[in-house]
């Protein structure tokens, strides 16, 4: 469903990703894990098309970014993807419930399929009740939750999440995770996540670990080399265990570890 194949980015002189290679199959959650300023959240824009890499290839539902123009990539985007911003981006001068949603208004989605679909998804975040507020109305967690709603209201099938539960507290967190990656079992989506949170990582079937300071920048390293997957549909069970080696890997390296 997602290939990244040797992806190189370099910004502001600095190596953020060498020759990063990672295959996301369908139904499959993988977390993205590392120190803040290490390139997730590059990583995921890259992903997304949102932002150009200077080498390697990114293969989204067998389309390969680079090979398309602007609108292609936007077309596609809009189809298949789902994107829960670190920074929420939500519209300022549009409702709760008119924010959910955009991703189908651009769809042309008809008025009382969006409507309805729109009000099934506040009610999965648990928002039902705020869909008039406007997000200067909302607190960080509920803007959070409206962000992660209008990321999964089109049912897409490649789902970006930045730190989707940040502003949580843990029993919403919790629903928030279980709605997740229900979500991406049930599009058949590959899903990326970013988090610093060692419960959140275990809630997916993989871990891949971007390191920065390794000497080799932007190697990416499974969390605590030895994250074991649970298989697709068995939520929950993956375990970060300690070091194992002390040599990172690559992520295609740390792929073959985590699926042997
Ligand atoms: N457009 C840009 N111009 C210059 N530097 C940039 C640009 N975008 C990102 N960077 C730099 O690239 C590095 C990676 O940024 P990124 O936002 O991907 O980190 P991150 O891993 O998501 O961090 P965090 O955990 O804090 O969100 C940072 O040092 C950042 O300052
Ligand atoms: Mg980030």
């Amino acid at each position: 469903m997602l290939s990244v194949r040797s992806l190189s980015k370099r910004v502001g002189g600095r190596l953020l990703l060498q020759d990063f290679s990672l295959d996301v199959a369908p139904g499959e959650m993988v977390a993205v894990v590392g120190e803040s300023g290490v390139g997730k959240s590059t990583l995921l824009n890259m992903v997304a098309g949102l932002e150009p890499f200077d080498s390697g290839a990114v293969i989204v539902d067998g389309c390969s970014l680079g090979a398309l123009d602007d609108d292609s990539r936007t077309l596609l985007r809009r189809r298949t993807v789902g994107f829960v911003f670190q920074a929420f981006h939500l519209l300022a001068y549009l409702t709760a419930a008119e924010n959910v949603a955009v991703p189908l208004r651009l769809l042309g989605w008809p008025d009382r399929e969006r409507a309805s679909r729109v009000s099934d998804v506040l009610q999965a975040v648990g928002l039902e009740g705020r869909s008039a507020a406007y997000p200067r109305e909302l607190s960080g967690g509920e803007t959070q939750r409206i962000a992660i709603a209008r990321a999964l209201v089109h049912r897409p099938r490649l789902l970006l999440a930045d730190e989707p539960t940040g502003n949580l507290d843990t029993g919403t967190a919790d629903d928030v995770l279980g709605l997740l990656v229900r979500e991406v079992r049930r599009n058949a989506a590959a899903g990326l996540m970013v988090t610093h949170s060692h419960h959140a990582a275990a809630r997916c079937d993989r871990v891949i670990h971007l390191e920065g300071d390794t000497g080799i920048p932007g190697a990416p390293r499974l969390e605590g080399d030895a994250a074991v997957p649970a298989s697709p549909g068995a939520e929950g069970e993956a375990v970060v265990r300690p070091p194992a080696r002390s040599q990172p890997v690559t992520a295609s390296s740390a792929d073959r570890i985590a699926s042997s």
